[in-house]
């Protein structure tokens, strides 16, 4: 660093152009950023986006509750970056799902910081196994898109600490090469120039030594973002040198402040540099193409079915929804991705998985909704329907209702989806719903009047093949909800000022259980065409560390995987608390009639809670239950225990 001037080292604390890193004049390689968290969206400069691998969105992912598949996917994703000489991937989104409004909310993973942060510890090791590096976005409380650029997320300490930081905590230990800071203000202050947030807890508290870059646009005072340790502003801006210049000259920044930023730019760019003769592409575009269908049927959540499903031999079959044919790839924004893989229709599918199916697809929802084509389209599909044996309708949002930049205007399907869906269930008793969305859907104009939903998220590009495989039978469903699916739900998108937390630590199903609120679908929830059985729960502790096992039984003729969930609540806190929070999950693969024992390590720091009275994380002393479920309402087995300074005890397990 010694040999730059100090007019390169200011030159360098700015993009080079949209998406490149300033080589002052071949000095320093180059070094290329891209989005997205579901697939390549590499924007060459004056070029279309490149076409890549639309992988499913994150939601989908994280219904999938699986740690492996979170790795295979960042693997992936880190060879087409490697293709296409990327070596920053702007991903994974890690923001908390604290309202099912959100806009982005497809883009990340859960309600729950530590499903979020665990899954994303996952995706990140599996793209930086492949010396492409990532930037874990927003840091930090950007949780809805309305005013974003503007609006100041109003959080207190404890719930900043224990609701909307874990999951970055969690995701650091993947040693992500970046930190991308949030558009948004927290309490006042803009994230990219919040010396508290930057510094004393990302850099300090939670110990990130690499490169805080800003959303592309959201510096607004560089000399006050330099200050709080943002390193490098994106994308490129004209006025930042001059900016930093003047403050130097008028004292207001150090050199060894910009030195601290440069050098961390520069090692930045030596670990990439160091990466590339490393980088290895060892899979087919044909393969990511299949990880990405696997993905999705690991990602679909089976939330009813009275037996529609799977779809029997010799049944004759009507599909209906434009999606039936599209598929939804994602959501709106910069998270799209060009994809080479044309839509294999859902209807062609079925009938190529099962040939004893009788198959037939009429488009029933016309955008001209209004004129007798129209009505003559839902009329015919009505008609058709009650000739079939089953009916498949496919409905929900897209990347029109789920989109960076603006929140959802409603959980509700069209009232011409809610009207058609209940027309069909009219006449046909085995009406299955396939049901696109980036978030939680409110189902309640038509959900008791149909057999099955099938929850599916917004599912790639393999997205009907996986479709077609779950509805048959081919594949069983296994996927958990990520998020609650309320019955209803404050949008909490602020005033376009500032947007007051108030809820506090209270989100998802923390607060529906603290109030003993119904919801539509709980949290962790998902069905399967197989039954499990969990039995024999018992709990041990060794040197402070404790460990719970129980059996799981596959009790059906039919192989599938059970995602098995542990949570912690405390019985009389000193403060208050949510009746319980999740500590782990352990997806099991079981065959017909087969039973696992399944093992969970619990540490004290998993009983503690953030303390403003102490400044930091507090672990009581008394008496805590450990519930083991199948979501975090279906509570199969618990036990008590006792957590005292000389260490715990425990009591009977109770059976619920
Ligand atoms: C966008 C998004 C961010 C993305 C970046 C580059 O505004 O907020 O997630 O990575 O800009 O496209």
């Amino acid at each position: 660093m010694q040999d730059l001037s100090l007019d390169e080292k200011l030159t360098l604390l700015t993009g080079k152009d949209c998406w490149r890193v300033e080589t002052l004049g071949g000095k320093l390689p180059e070094l290329f950023f891209s989005d997205g968290p579901h697939g390549l969206r590499t924007v060459k400069e004056g070029e279309h986006a490149l076409k890549a691998t639309a992988f499913p969105t994150l939601t989908v992912l994280a219904s999938a509750w699986d740690t492996a598949l979170a790795y295979e996917m960042g693997e992936l994703l880190g060879e087409e970056a490697i293709e296409r000489e990327v070596d920053v991937l702007l991903a994974p989104g890690v923001n908390i799902k604290r309202t099912p409004y959100g806009g982005r909310n497809f883009e990340y993973f859960s309600e729950d910081p530590y499903l979020a942060g665990t899954l994303a510890f996952s995706y990140i090791s599996g793209v930086q196994s492949k010396g492409v590096g990532t930037s874990v976005k927003h840091f930090a409380a950007n949780n809805c898109e309305h005013d974003r650029l503007f609006q100041s997320s109003e959080v207190d300490d404890r719930t900043l600490h224990e609701i909307y930081l874990p999951a970055f905590s969690l995701a650091l230990r993947a040693r992500p090469w970046t930190v991308m800071c949030a558009y948004n203000l927290l309490n006042g202050v803009y994230c990219a120039e919040h010396e508290k947030l930057l510094h004393k807890i990302l850099r300090d508290e939670l110990g990130f030594d690499g490169v805080i870059l800003s959303d592309w646009g959201a510096v607004v005072d560089r000399a006050k973002s330099l200050k709080a340790t943002l390193d490098l502003e994106m994308p490129h801006s004209e006025q930042a040198f001059s900016v930093l210049k003047a403050a130097y000259e008028r004292g207001e920044i150090t050199e060894e402040e910009i030195d601290a930023s440069v050098e961390r730019i520069l090692a930045l760019v030596r670990k990439a540099e160091e990466a590339k003769p490393l980088r290895t592409v060892t899979h087919t575009a044909e393969e990511r193409h299949r990880a990405a269908v696997r993905i999705a049927e690991e990602g679909a959540v089976l939330l009813k079915n009275e037996g529609a499903l799977p779809i029997k031999d010799g049944a004759r079959v009507l599909v209906s929804g434009k999606k039936a044919k599209t598929g939804v790839y994602g959501g709106g924004g910069s998270s799209c991705v060009d994809s080479a893989f044309a839509p294999l229709p859902l209807d062609e599918l079925l009938k190529r998985e099962n040939g004893t199916l009788s198959v037939r697809y009429h488009e029933a929802l016309f955008h001209d909704w209004g004129n007798l084509y129209g009505l003559y389209g839902m009329r015919g599909a009505v008609m058709r329907a009650a000739e079939c044996d089953v009916a498949v309708l496919v409905v929900g949002g897209d990347g029109t209702t789920d989109c960076e930049g603006c929140d959802r205007a409603s959980l509700r399907l069209s009232s011409v989806e809610e009207e058609f869906i209940r027309a069909v269930a009219a006449v046909n008793k085995n009406t299955v719903v396939v049901l696109y969305g980036g978030s939680a859907v409110d189902m309640s104009g038509w959900i008791d009047c149909v057999n099955a939903v099938l929850y599916t998220g917004f599912n790639g590009e393999g997205g009907n093949e996986a479709l077609s495989r779950l509805l048959t039978g081919r594949a069983n469903p296994c996927g958990k909800l990520a998020e609650t699916f309320p019955l209803r739900a404050d949008a909490a998108l602020g005033n376009g000022f500032y947007n007051r937390y108030s809820e506090g630590i209270f989100v998802g199903y923390r607060g529906y259980d603290a109030r003993n609120e119904a919801v539509q679908f709980p949290f962790g929830y998902g069905l399967s065409y197989s039954e499990f059985v969990y039995s024999d729960m018992t709990m041990s502790e060794t040197g402070g560390e404790f460990c719970i096992s129980l059996d799981v039984e596959n009790r059906s003729e039919r192989a599938g995987k059970e995602v098995v969930q542990l949570y912690v609540g405390q019985k009389f806190p000193l403060v208050t608390r949510p009746p319980r929070e999740l500590k782990g999950f352990q997806k099991v693969a079981l065959g017909a009639g087969e039973k696992k024992r399944v093992t969970f390590r619990l540490q004290k720091e998993d009983f503690a809670y953030w303390s403003p009275a102490l400044d930091g994380w507090r672990v009581e002393e008394g008496m805590y239950t450990v519930f083991v479920g199948s979501s975090s309402r279906e509570i199969r087995l618990q036990q008590q225990i006792k957590l005292s300074q000389r260490g715990p005890s425990q009591r009977d397990p109770q059976e619920e």
